[in-house]
């Protein structure tokens, strides 16, 4: 039993993270939603060690939800039918992680090209992993620089290429085009190529984008990554990786502690957020992540507006859910709690309200005529 004084000390944490919950607006982290229902399941040590499409001894998992998640993004990435793989991880850092492994496991030789925009994640990862890495320089959109990447993969043209494709850079959500680079490394002449989409923000609404950004397996994508307490509203990090099987045949071991294949990056796995991203892909479907999606975008389009009729000099990327501004003051910053670098940027997730937008206008607008 809790003493009375550390009841209250959860009290007082609950009430703090409440209001930053609030206020926040510059992470791309929805709110308001409600998983009430599955409060219940948090009775047990769920634990999903192991492939998720095999079977192990320890059975208080939730295998069988984890692997309907990934078949329903495998279906909307269009993922080969016969070769694919996936499974539910930790967030954006360990989908990062875990694809460039395979990468590297394809072709130990190669050189791995990102942009300068890509999330620190993709840095910290060719540098456990030590990977030889050309940072490329990219457009003010955010966007990569298929010019520096054609002169970097010239330079490199005898070895492998394994490059990183971000479908929403974290500053400006910016989106490379898969596409394109493939045609850029094929033009230099590198026929061996390992395609990443980091598409941790975008990879849920991508698909119905119009026109659609060249990102997934169709589009030559050989793993992808996406998160899932981003857009999709999980309340604690997690995502979704996604590969061509046979990439993933290269580093399986069998294991006999857990009766089961070891295919993923880590041993004991969370059982919860598997369910809850069941829940939410089960609840919504593809036409509620639509709608959703549409509804954040006129949002989106609102905020950006307003910006500017108040004379503040925002913009964004083509059906982004993120709005550009000049770096905003100290206050504001942690006031609002807004990502700032070269720029700063709010964010249009789900459970954004209009009335919060408008007050962060309405703050930003008074101070600047205060200066
Ligand atoms: C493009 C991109 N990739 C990867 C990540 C890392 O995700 P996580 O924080 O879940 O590890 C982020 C996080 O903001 C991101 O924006």
């Amino acid at each position: 039993m809790l003493q009375l004084k550390d009841l209250k000390r959860l009290d007082e944490l609950f009430q703090t993270m409440e209001k930053a919950n609030d206020s926040f607006l510059g992470y791309p982290f929805a709110k308001g939603f409600d998983y009430e229902p599955l409060w219940r399941f948090l009775k047990f040590t769920g634990n999903n060690a192991g492939d998720p499409f095999d079977s192990g001894s320890y059975r208080v998992n939730s295998h069988g939800f984890e692997c309907e998640v990934v078949e329903f993004f495998a279906q909307l990435f269009r993922a080969p039918s016969d070769d694919w793989w996936g499974y539910i991880t930790n967030g954006g850092t360990e989908g990062n992680i875990y694809g460039l492994y395979l990468g590297r496991e394809l072709y130990p030789d190669a050189v791995i090209y990102f942009s300068r925009e890509a999330h620190y994640s993709v840095n910290k990862a060719v540098r456990m992993l030590r990977l030889e890495h050309c940072v490329v320089s990219s457009q003010p959109s955010g966007e990569i620089s298929y010019e520096d990447l054609a002169q970097q993969a010239a330079r490199g043209r005898h070895r492998p290429a394994v490059v990183v494709a971000n479908i929403g850079t974290t500053m400006k959500e910016a989106k490379d085009d898969a596409a394109k680079i493939r045609a850029v490394l094929h033009d230099v002449g590198i026929s061996d190529v390992y395609l990443h989409c980091d598409a941790a923000l975008c990879g849920p609404y991508a698909p119905f984008l119009d026109p659609k950004p060249a990102f997934d397996f169709a589009d030559g994508a050989d793993f992808i990554t996406l998160s899932g307490h981003k857009f999709l509203g999980a309340p604690m990090p997690c995502g979704v990786v996604l590969s061509r099987k046979h990439n993933v045949q290269r580093v399986v071991r069998t294991i006999d502690y857990i009766d089961s294949l070891d295919a993923t990056l880590t041993g004991s796995r969370n059982a919860y957020t598997p369910i809850i991203l069941w829940y939410v892909t089960r609840s919504l479907g593809v036409q509620g992540i639509k709608r959703t999606f549409l509804e954040c975008e006129r949002l989106a389009s609102y905020a950006a507006d307003e910006f500017n009729a108040r004379g503040i000099d925002a913009w964004r990327n083509p059906h982004a859910l993120t709005i550009v501004f000049p770096p905003v003051r100290e206050e504001t910053k942690s006031e609002w709690q807004l990502a700032t670098s070269d720029v700063s940027h709010l964010i249009v997730m789900p459970g954004v309200t209009k009335s919060r937008i408008d007050e962060l206008i309405e703050a930003m607008t008074n101070r600047k005529v205060q200066m």
